[in-house]
C-alpha cells in the first residue's frame, strides 16, 4: 500500500488535500502539523477516525522526530504542504517564515534524500514571480522577484528543492498555485476575513486603491491538480496552478457582499457600506497572473469551479459554520486538540 507524508496536514489547503486523498484511494496518509494557529484540528473532523489517517504533532524543522517518522512509516512520498502562509505577518515579523518554510523544507529535503524517496511534491505559490503588473502570465521559467518577505522565503524552497534535483538527482515536483479560497480558511486573508468582518458589522479594511489584481482558485480545483501533479508530474518539473483570470479586491468584496446579502435577504448597501480604504501594504504586488499551459498540456487539468459557483459554496459554509470561525479565532482549538485527540497522538 502507498504511504505518504502531507506536512502542514491540518492547515486549510493540506486538509482539503487529504479528504481527497482519502476518498480517492487507499493510500496511507501521515499526517505531520504542528498545530500552529491556522492548523486546527477541526478542519479533519471528518476523517480522523479513518484508519488511513495517521496524525504527529511535530515540526518540520525538528530533524530528529521527521527521520523518526520516516522510519516507522517508511513514506514512498512526500507533499510538502506546511508553511507560513500569510504576507502581512510575515511582514511584522519573518523570523518564522525563515524558520518553517526554508529551513523546514532543507530538513524534509535531507531526511527524505537520505531514505531514498521516490517523489518530493513542494506546494509553492504564484508569489514567487512578484508583480506581473504590466507583464504577460507568468511561466514556470520566469525569473522569481518575490516582493514580500513571505514570498521570498517560499522563493527559497524553491531553489532548494531545484538544487537537490540537479544535485543529488532528488525526484522533486514544484507546483506553485493561484490565491486558494473555500471552506476552512483560517478568517485573516481576503475573502474569509471580509465575510467574518461583513457578519460581525464591522468596516471592511481595503488595502490601497483596491485594484490589485489576483486570480482566485478554489481549493478543491487547487488540490485536484496537486493530486495530479503528484501522481502523473514530470520529476525535476514545477507546474504553475490557476484559473486564468484575474480579479480586483474591490470586486471581490463587492461580490461578497452581493451573496452574503442574497442569502440574508438584504440590502447590499448595509454590507457595501462597511468597506473602508486603508493604507496599502508595504511592497504590495499589484497583480499576480499565471500561465497554466504546462499543466493544461501535460497533465489535462484545468479548473472546474468559477468563481461565481466557488465563492457563493464558500460564503454559505462560513455562514453555516460559524462556531468554526469562533473556534478557531478563539484560542480555543490550542486546547481541543489536546482535549480530543490525545489519544490518536503518535509519539517519536
Ligand atoms: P491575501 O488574502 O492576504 O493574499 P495575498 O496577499 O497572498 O495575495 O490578500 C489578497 C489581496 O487582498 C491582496 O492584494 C491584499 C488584499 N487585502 C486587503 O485589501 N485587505 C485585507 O484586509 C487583506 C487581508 C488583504
Amino acid at each position: 500500500m502507498t504511504t505518504i507524508l502531507v506536512t502542514g496536514g491540518c492547515g486549510f489547503i493540506a486538509s482539503h488535500f487529504i479528504r481527497l486523498i482519502l476518498s480517492q484511494t487507499n493510500w496511507r496518509v501521515i499526517n505531520l502539523d504542528a498545530i500552529t494557529y491556522a492548523g486546527n484540528m477541526e478542519n479533519l473532523e471528518d476523517v480522523l477516525s479513518n484508519p488511513n489517517h495517521v496524525f504527529y504533532r511535530g515540526d518540520i524543522t525538528d530533524s530528529k522526530y521527521v527521520s523518526t517518522i520516516f522510519e516507522t512509516e517508511k513514506p514512498s512520498s512526500v507533499v510538502n504542504f506546511a508553511a507560513e502562509s500569510h504576507v502581512d505577518r510575515s511582514i511584522i515579523d519573518s523570523s518564522p517564515f525563515l524558520k518553517t518554510n526554508i529551513l523546514g523544507t532543507h530538513v524534509l529535503l535531507e531526511v527524505a534524500r537520505q531514505k531514498q524517496t521516490s517523489r518530493f511534491l513542494q506546494v509553492s505559490t504564484d508569489e514567487v514571480y512578484g508583480d506581473a503588473e504590466g507583464k504577460a502570465p507568468r511561466r514556470e521559467d520566469d525569473l522569481l522577484k518575490p516582493s514580500s518577505p513571505y514570498a521570498s522565503s517560499k522563493a527559497s524552497a524553491d531553489l532548494l528543492c531545484l538544487s537537490y534535483h540537479r544535485t543529488y538527482g532528488m525526484p522533486i515536483i514544484i507546483v506553485r498555485s493561484a490565491n486558494n479560497y473555500g471552506p476552512f480558511q483560517f478568517p485573516e486573508k481576503l475573502i474569509p476575513l471580509m465575510i467574518r468582518k461583513a457578519l460581525t458589522n464591522s468596516s471592511l479594511p481595503v488595502y490601497g486603491d483596491g485594484l490589485q489584481q489576483r486570480d482566485w482558485l478554489y481549493v478543491k480545483d487547487n488540490v485536484s491538480a496537486i493530486l495530479s501533479a503528484l501522481q502523473s508530474g514530470h520529476i525535476g518539473s514545477i507546474y504553475n496552478i490557476g484559473t486564468g483570470i484575474d480579479r480586483t479586491n474591490l470586486d471581490v468584496i463587492n461580490t461578497i457582499c452581493d451573496l452574503l446579502a442574497e442569502e440574508q435577504g438584504e440590502d447590499t448597501e448595509k454590507f457595501r457600506s462597511l468597506i473602508e480604504f486603508t493604507a496599502d501594504r508595504p511592497g504590495h504586488d499589484r497583480r499576480y497572473a499565471l500561465d497554466t499551459e504546462r499543466i493544461k498540456t501535460e497533465l489535462g487539468w484545468s479548473a472546474q469551479v468559477s468563481f461565481d459557483v466557488g465563492l457563493k459554496d464558500t460564503i454559505r459554509w462560513y455562514l453555516n459554520n460559524q462556531s468554526w470561525i469562533e473556534s478557531v479565532t478563539s484560542g480555543k482549538y490550542t486546547t481541543y486538540y489536546e482535549d480530543v485527540y490525545a489519544g490518536l497522538k503518535q509519539d517519536s
